[in-house]
């Protein structure tokens, strides 16, 4: 969080970093993944990474439209994400509940945004990270489901 930035533009700059190493731990994983459900795997996880690079995109302009500027760098995010990054040499059921985990850990950091954003009095901000909680909760629930 920058210095003279207000609630909403920090909740808005975490969903962007949060959103950026998911993304980026996903298509790691898309990569390396191996085993039977190889195929399975492969496209749910390219079907999730692209879905989180078109919301890097909306959320670093949200963040232009209020009038801030967008952080866009490895270290930036690194130092904002709560997401760790892909763990290596790992099996598909790791990879799983890695991702389920980290879509959770999303969950709650969107939950925020939304409060900040409405405190705030700012509906379309809101409206947004609403948007992505819930395809982060449907994220998370076919991650877990490949478990049942
Ligand atoms: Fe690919």
């Amino acid at each position: 969080m920058s210095t003279n930035s207000t609630p909403v533009i920090a909740a808005l700059e975490q969903a962007l970093a949060d959103t950026y190493a998911l993304a980026l731990k996903t298509q790691n994983y898309h990569w390396n993944v191996e085993g039977p459900n190889f195929f399975g795997l492969h496209n749910l996880f390219e079907e999730q990474y692209t879905d989180a690079h078109t919301a890097v995109d909306e959320l670093a302009e949200r963040i232009r439209a209020l009038g801030a500027p967008a952080p866009g760098g490895f270290q930036v995010f690194m130092d904002t994400t709560k997401i760790a990054d892909a763990k290596q040499n790992t099996d598909a059921t790791t990879m799983i509940d890695d991702l389920a985990a980290s879509h959770e850990t999303m969950g709650e950091t969107l939950r925020d945004g939304v409060a900040a954003a409405e405190e705030a009095r700012d509906p379309a901000t809101a409206d947004m990270l609403t948007a992505r909680l819930t395809i982060h909760d449907k994220h998370a629930w076919m991650l877990r489901s490949l478990k049942a």
